[in-house]
């Protein structure tokens, strides 16, 4: 083992969210050189952008680097904002066809003249890297993690590898009901048998909920600066929780006051952030091996 693998996930209570996806990356680079050597074709990912939104120009960008750092090729389609629905349907069916394409990832959010919905249906499931569409949903739904969406399976896979791949008898509270992080995560922590309580801005007095968190799972995002006050606070936290920051750019805990009473806390940047990428590259491989091995 090299030194770093001997290296805990949480060291002075924090969690080392890169650490632990350098290793993992490390396994799919490692299995993707594999399967290149026995099957002869590189798995691809090809990643779709409507319209000039800086945040998905960076995220796509962050996504298409770590690919090829894994041995994953890529193509991006940056598309003007006056692309039609139409036209980026007719995209993703030649996509779809594409024998050389193993993944396809639409950037969200669209514009607001395209259909969200209709444009996530049309994306083969074997192909839907996001785990978006209705059939990867309906596997989530009954227990299935394959394929299933990025952030969330980031996060569950930090608690699998703190020892909390068992959550019977514990309390979850999510601070989130989106359908990319707080909805798909409600399934995979059931799958590990926690007690889930779901909060959002309609819920009142967050402070009672938190406070009874086992482990507290946060991604509300909507601090615009370092200098916005924090939305969860040490007064907030159980003693020895474990407390997962989903939030980017600016994370709603007061990280240098909550680390000090919780178990473990995830930092933002160097928490969630590199393991949704992580994920979504291991949702990439898992998306190649079912069609090149089919
Ligand atoms: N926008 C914000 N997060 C995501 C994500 O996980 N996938 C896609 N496709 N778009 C996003």
């Amino acid at each position: 083992m090299s030194e770093d693998e001997e290296r805990p996930i949480c060291e002075d209570h924090v969690i080392m969210g890169k650490r632990l996806s350098k290793r993992l990356r490390t396994q799919v680079k490692m299995e993707v050189e594999q399967l290149v050597a026995k099957h002869g074709i590189a798995p691809k990912l090809v990643t779709i952008i409507v319209g000039e939104d800086e945040g998905s120009q960076m995220y796509v960008r962050m996504k298409r680097k770590a690919s090829s750092d894994a041995g994953i090729l890529s193509d991006n389609y940056d598309l003007p904002v006056t692309t039609t629905q139409d036209e980026l349907l007719k995209l993703l069916d030649r996509l779809n066809k594409d024998k050389a394409v193993h993944g396809i990832l639409v950037q969200l959010p669209l514009p607001p003249h395209i259909d969200e919905k209709t444009i996530i249906s049309a994306i083969a499931p074997l192909k839907d890297v996001d785990g978006f569409s209705p059939a990867n949903i309906y596997h989530l739904f009954y227990g299935g993690e394959e394929l299933s969406s990025a952030t969330p399976h980031g996060i569950v896979t930090i608690l699998d590898n703190l020892g909390m791949n068992d959550l019977s008898g514990k309390h979850v509270v999510v601070i989130n009901r989106s359908t990319i992080v707080g909805k798909p995560l409600i399934f995979l922590l059931l799958n590990r048998n926690a007690t889930v309580t779901v909060c959002h801005s309609r819920t009142a007095d967050l402070a009672s909920f938190t406070r009874q968190a086992d482990v507290l799972i946060t991604a509300i995002g909507r601090r615009k600066s370092k200098e916005d006050s924090f939305f969860i606070t040490a007064d907030m936290i159980k003693d020895d929780a474990v407390v997962i920051d989903v939030a980017t750019p600016y994370g709603d805990v007061d990280f240098e006051n909550v680390k000090e009473k919780a178990k473990c806390i995830t930092p933002v940047p160097g928490g969630v952030g590199p393991m949704t990428i992580t994920l979504l590259l291991r949702n990439v491989l898992d998306a190649y091996v079912a069609q090149v091995t089919k």
